[in-house]
């Protein structure tokens, strides 16, 4: 039985965090962080069916998006050797990692005709949190760290992730080029069943 309750009461808690300071980067970063890294911490509320990898590439799942579509969190799953593309999100991101762990390459703003190159890399592992915006640096590479097992992170973004148009650099040429990276799932886990909850309270 997973520990639903968790999420539920970290999306109240992020919800909160955002109607207070949607706007304030800096401050959802400060305070948002310890939000993310109790969840992740706590590998006992993931519902399996948003932890599955695929052999064709890594997974994104949606968990929630806020109905303002303010924030979205997100599962991200990744077999063993898979990479994303280097990419931005154009939106604030906290990255933290629950199983496995990832590598994630860093990159300077991309100026068109200049190939791109790494300016750092390194490992994060559970419980560890990326931040990622156009501010404190957007641009980077994320891949399983680990070569025999999945590695499964918890991303919270500052839009409906999904639905942003961002970009994909090739590293030849610093070219930009559009991508939409949607989600994996169709149906949204439902951590919003408290039935049993209130049948106790009724029973007691
Ligand atoms: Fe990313």
């Amino acid at each position: 039985m997973k520990n639903l309750q968790r999420f539920r009461e970290f999306v109240a808690r992020f919800t909160a965090l955002v109607d207070a300071h949607g706007a304030d980067e800096p401050r959802i970063f400060a305070d948002g962080e310890p939000l993310l890294r109790e969840l992740i911490l706590h590998d006992d509320w993931l519902p399996d069916e948003c932890a599955v990898p695929s052999p064709e590439s890594y997974r994104q799942y949606l968990l929630h998006c806020d109905p303002l579509e303010r924030f979205s969190v997100v599962s991200f799953v990744w077999g063993p050797g898979q990479r994303t593309p280097i990419h931005d999100h154009t939106v604030w991101g906290m990255v933290g990692v629950m199983r496995g762990a990832e590598r994630c390459e860093e990159y300077a703003d991309p100026l068109r005709g200049e190939s791109l190159a790494c300016r750092g890399t390194h490992l994060v592992e559970p419980g560890g949190i990326d931040r990622v915006s156009p501010t404190v640096g957007d641009v980077h590479v994320v891949s399983n760290a680990l070569a025999d097992r999945p590695s499964v992170s918890i991303h919270v973004y500052g839009a409906n992730i999904g639905a942003v148009r961002r970009h994909v650099f090739d590293p030849a040429s610093g070219a930009p080029r559009d991508f939409v990276s949607g989600y994996h799932n169709a149906v949204v886990p439902n951590f919003w069943d408290r039935a049993d909850d209130v049948r106790r309270s009724i029973a007691a």
